[in-house]
């Protein structure tokens, strides 16, 4: 052998020598990561403890953990372990108390599938709070929690109103009309108008809306999570989904395309996007912008998607509770009846003199329990809770649930019941463990929109009518059926009975 090879091979037995080391030293420094990895389930290989969770209803598993093993703990999702965080005392510790580190949103395949990291709900860091600053500004500006959205919802309520008295008395499914309504006051914010129900460009985005929700909340979603790359190579509805996310944001794009070319950067806004597209203008020379086309596009697509399944969801469990307890339906038309009457439109000045309504409404919100385990968080860097390490871009699931159903913080949790939310004297009353739009700084964006337009159309359609169910009380179910990520009001249909 001459110098040369012995030189060669030497070089080669160095470079796979260090590679080795490096590996080992990777694969040890992982290792010692998770060893201090909040205690939970041992995981199996390969699919870790996906096969212990019921795919349907997972939250419930999550549950049972934080029972047995305390208010935090790992689950593995194949070989990636998620934390879950259980009880108020817990979430606040992390969600408040150490904000920063988990702020971030986790990047689980659906998400990163419909956004690719982009908009307001996908992002993290720089990018999340850029954008997060600006959609809370520009929906100030628009008047969310100001007069001007009051309006357009209060003009979306009454149409609703005139939708129901169509039905003249006859049964009917308020599903679609429930669905419209909040969709359209999303569509006024963020395109400026809203549009007619069968409008061919709202039925693209209502149903591609509904089909995100429904491949999230069906067990194939929760596969796709886990092995993204497997699902993608099966049919299912999820590619039904994804043609027509590709078709629902070339419109949006088109759209902020066209209008482009008219704008005037020094002109007011009249809406999100052109909100949005004014900032474009003013940053386009600078290299690290966040205001481009992605994330106009995906942060429109979750204002969209954010806002209206939930709100809709909220609106149907609400009159079902209604159909279901009579009385109570009896003593919000007795409020209604002495505060606002019969002659004008419910406003938001009317809420503070209506704690009972008020009660109502959030009673339906904890009593649905809509978002169990809110959207999936990250850490965003290592990050020492508790006792334990958790390592950056590890996903974290608060599950609002554990605090929505404390019986140490509220009465009768698993009925619903009103008084939870009134005081000895009949004020409303608040409770810090109303955690249905998170907690913390990424706590849902929409709280102040969504809040009122719960008021105004809930208190509407009880102005107007009294609400039927098509059997007897006793025997209609309210339990919200569960799913992946969400939860969902049985559908039914009912009567709507004009008041007199
Ligand atoms: C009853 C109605 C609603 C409920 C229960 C609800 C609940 C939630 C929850 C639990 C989160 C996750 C918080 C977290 O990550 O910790 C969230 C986030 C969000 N919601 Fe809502 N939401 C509702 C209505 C709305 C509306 C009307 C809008 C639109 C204006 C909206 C826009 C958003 C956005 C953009 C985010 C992501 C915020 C971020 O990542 O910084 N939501 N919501």
């Amino acid at each position: 052998m001459d110098i040369l090879s012995v030189l060669q091979t030497n070089f080669l037995s160095l470079v796979l020598g260090v590679i080795v080391f490096v590996l080992l030293w990777m694969n040890r420094g992982k290792k010692s990561s998770f060893e201090r990895l909040p205690p939970g389930p041992p995981p199996s290989p390969i699919v870790g403890n996906l096969f212990q969770i019921d795919l349907a209803e997972p939250y419930k598993y999550y549950l049972q953990l934080c029972n047995k093993y305390g208010s935090v703990c790992t689950i593995w999702l194949a070989n990636k372990p998620v934390i879950i965080l259980s009880g108020y005392q817990a979430i606040k510790d992390a969600l408040v108390t150490q904000g920063e580190e988990f702020n971030g949103r986790a990047q689980y395949p659906l998400l990163v599938r419909s956004t690719n990291g982009f908009g307001v709900l996908a992002s993290s860091g720089q990018r999340w709070k850029y954008l997060r600053r600006f959609s809370i500004m520009t929906l100030k500006n628009f008047g969310m929690g100001r007069r001007s959205v009051e309006e357009r919802v209060q003009e979306e309520a009454r149409s609703l109103v005139k939708a129901f008295h169509e039905f003249d008395g006859a049964v009917f499914n308020p599903k679609e009309l429930l669905c419209n309504a909040v969709s359209n006051v999303i569509c006024s914010i963020v395109f400026g108008h809203r549009f007619e129900y069968k409008d061919p460009e709202f039925l693209l985005l209502y149903d591609t809306v509904n089909a995100y929700f429904d491949v999230l909340n069906s067990p194939i979603g929760i596969l796709y999570n886990t092995f993204p790359k497997f699902v993608e190579c099966i049919p299912g509805k999820h590619k039904k989904l994804f043609a027509l996310l590709q078709k629902a944001q070339d419109y949006v794009k088109n759209q902020a395309e066209i209008r482009l070319k008219h704008l005037d950067a020094n002109s007011t806004p009249q809406d999100y996007t052109e909100a949005f597209m004014i900032k474009m203008i003013q940053e386009k020379d600078l290299p690290n912008s966040e205001f481009h086309y992605d994330n106009l596009v995906s942060s429109v697509w979750n204002l969209f998607a954010a806002g209206t399944e939930t709100t809709s969801s909220t609106m149907r469990h609400a009159l079902l509770m209604m159909i279901k307890h009579p009385d109570i339906q009896a003593r919000v038309h007795k409020e209604i009846d002495e505060v606002i009457g019969q002659e004008r439109s419910p406003s938001m000045d009317d809420r503070s003199k209506m704690p009972y309504t008020d009660a109502v409404i959030h009673e339906v919100q904890r009593s649905l329990d809509l978002a169990p385990t809110s959207v999936p968080h990250k850490v965003n860097v290592d990050t020492e809770f508790k006792k334990y390490f958790i390592p950056k871009d590890t996903m974290v699931l608060p599950l609002l649930s554990s605090v929505l159903i404390d019986p140490k913080l509220w009465k009768n949790p698993e009925n619903f019941y009103p008084e939870n939310f009134l005081d000895e004297e009949g004020r409303f009353k608040k409770n810090d463990a109303f955690l249905v739009f998170g907690l913390g700084k990424r706590a849902c964006l929409g709280e102040g929109l969504a809040r009122m337009e719960l008021f105004l159309f809930f208190s509407s359609l009880l102005q107007h009518f009294t609400f039927v169910g098509t059997k007897p009380p006793e025997e209609i179910d309210t339990t919200p059926t569960s799913c992946s990520f969400g939860m969902m009001p049985r559908s039914y249909d009912f009567y709507a009975k004009p008041r007199a």
